[in-house]
């Protein structure tokens, strides 16, 4: 593999951790959480952001709808497939953006036109012609995929990439959909293009490489050698099965290995550590501990001879700086006697700045916690704030919890929620103290509901430790993930389990009777 002579030197990141990222099973997010996610991708340089998919529901219009409004600097992108009213859909939801974009695709691979769509290939170029021609009437930056490109004719592929770009499509991305392309295949597919392609010079050329084999970011990073200037990522590389390319990974690639990928990113890497774990926290998918770049032991050296090396030469194996994604030496942070301005700083440096009401809470757990827990790291004030902006809205809230458990005694809790103002208590047993605990919120508020998932982890190190705990909650289809944290286990997963309760409320509310019978 060589690197190629195309001159520009910048690569345009795309980020779709709100659209293919959400699709992953269990990763759906709240309007709120969406509209967070992507002003903090704005604010760390992603070039563009594909806030959803505006036809598939009510939901995800809106929320399209609202990021298009609040983003600053990035270009706004809508998914549509390739009907009228997919595209109307998307043009309306992003156009209140500064930068609106329709990103549109239909299926080019054998496979898929004849068992997904029942097309030959000639209706199918119909369609790319027509649709991409709809799309720029509406906006002038309009995207095409050619979903599956990676098992599609070349002969077929090359037709259809030219009629996009004459029928005014500005980005051609080429998806490896099903993740099984290897990097040299990917590299000589976007060569080709560039070869055989009459009006190539007139788009950007863009990769959207999942995982299957593990080989998404290596297949970005062959596509961006071959010529393409823009690569489409998740944060944390969430999406569809095994995922999309990790955007944290191709640009710490880009930057690390400048001296044989000489490209450069508008992403401000110090931001990276930051967004995994906000995508994380919204979504409960963990983050594995030996995940590049920011999984918790990406900067950990363990072994004796390592750490000897590290003493006398950080160079010795460390290939980047960890302040550079952002993770920095874990800090003792304030102690019981610490008052009100010390916390405001502490928050500050944590990129947090709360309204008085807000604050006054969050200062009130603060010295909670202190008295309860030996060492108050950063990690754990970002949690009791994060768990504090978590649960502001909520209309059903834990006013108090009693658990009994122990061997030879059924396990039982007495719990008082405040729903919508008035108090409801309840004392009921369960298998477990965790069971107990659920059964009750189950007793004051009944619902049914499937409980998808129950995952706690440790916020810092020993056994006084917070405990992060996540729960998801399934209902006709809707998902959505409750946070909590505390000292206490039992106690956070009162607040995860009532947290996810209280989205799923403004989910209900939120939701049309119309179904889009929508194939994603
Ligand atoms: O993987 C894929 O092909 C997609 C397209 C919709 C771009 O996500
Ligand atoms: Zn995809």
């Amino acid at each position: 593999m060589t690197t190629n002579s195309v001159k520009s030197e910048r690569v345009r990141i795309f980020d779709t951790t709100l659209r293919d990222g959400e699709q992953s099973p269990g990763a759906a997010m709240t309007f709120e959480e969406k509209v967070v996610v992507a002003e903090f991708l704005d604010v760390m340089g992603v070039d563009i952001i594909e806030a959803g998919f505006p036809i598939s529901s009510p939901g995800d219009f809106e929320a399209v709808s609202e990021i298009a409004k609040r983003v600053k600097n990035a270009t706004v992108c809508g998914l549509s497939r390739a009907g009228f009213k997919d595209i109307d859909r998307a043009g309306e939801a992003v156009k209140a953006a500064k930068r609106p974009r329709i990103h549109t695709f239909i299926s080019t691979s054998p496979v898929h036109m004849k068992h997904k769509l029942n097309m030959g290939a000639n209706a199918v170029l119909d369609a790319v012609g027509v649709s991409v021609a709809h799309a720029r009437n509406l906006v002038d930056d309009v995207q095409w995929s050619a979903e599956d490109a990676t098992r599609t004719e070349h002969d077929f592929l090359c037709r259809c990439v030219e009629l996009a770009i004459r029928s005014g499509a500005t980005t051609i991305n080429i998806p490896d959909t099903v993740g099984y392309a290897t990097p040299q295949e990917f590299y000589d597919l976007i060569r080709m293009l560039f070869e055989r392609v009459p009006n190539i010079d007139k788009a950007v050329i863009a990769t959207h490489c999942h995982n299957d084999l593990g080989l998404s970011v290596a297949n970005s990073l062959a596509g961006v050698l071959a010529g393409a200037r823009q690569v489409e990522c998740t944060i944390n590389g969430i999406g569809e099965r095994a995922g999309n390319a990790a955007l944290e990974e191709i640009v710490m690639a880009l930057k690390v290995r400048k001296d044989i990928m000489p490209f450069t990113t508008g992403i401000n890497t110090t931001m990276l550590s930051k967004a995994s774990k906000l995508v994380s926290n919204v979504t409960g998918f963990p983050v594995q501990y030996n995940k590049a770049i920011v999984g918790k032991n990406a900067f950990s050296h363990e072994s004796g001879i390592h750490q000897d090396g590290m003493l006398k030469n950080v160079e010795t194996y460390e290939i980047m700086r960890p302040e550079e994604v952002g993770v920095k030496e874990t800090s003792l942070v304030l102690g019981k006697l610490s008052g009100r301005h010390a916390f405001r700083d502490k928050l500050a440096q944590l990129g947090y700045e709360l309204a008085d009401a807000a604050f006054e809470d969050a200062f009130r757990r603060f010295k909670a916690l202190a008295d309860k827990k030996k060492s108050v790291f950063d990690e754990d004030i970002v949690a009791l704030v994060d768990d504090e902006i978590v649960r502001a809205q909520d209309l059903i809230m834990v006013k108090s919890l009693r658990v009994m458990t122990g061997v030879g005694i059924p396990p039982s809790a007495e719990m008082t929620l405040t729903i919508e103002g008035e108090d409801k208590t309840a004392e009921v047993t369960g298998d477990g103290a965790v069971d107990a605990i659920f059964n009750a919120i189950r007793e004051l508020y009944p619902h049914t509901v499937a409980l998808q998932l129950y995952q706690v982890n440790a916020v810092t190190e020993g056994s006084d430790a917070q405990a992060n705990v996540s729960v998801r909650l399934e209902e006709d289809g809707r998902t959505v993930t409750g946070r909590g944290a505390d000292t206490d286990t039992l106690v956070a997963s009162a607040y995860a389990y009532v947290n996810a309760l209280n989205k799923l409320l403004v989910k209900r509310k939120k939701q049309v009777p119309e179904t889009l019978n929508v194939a994603r």
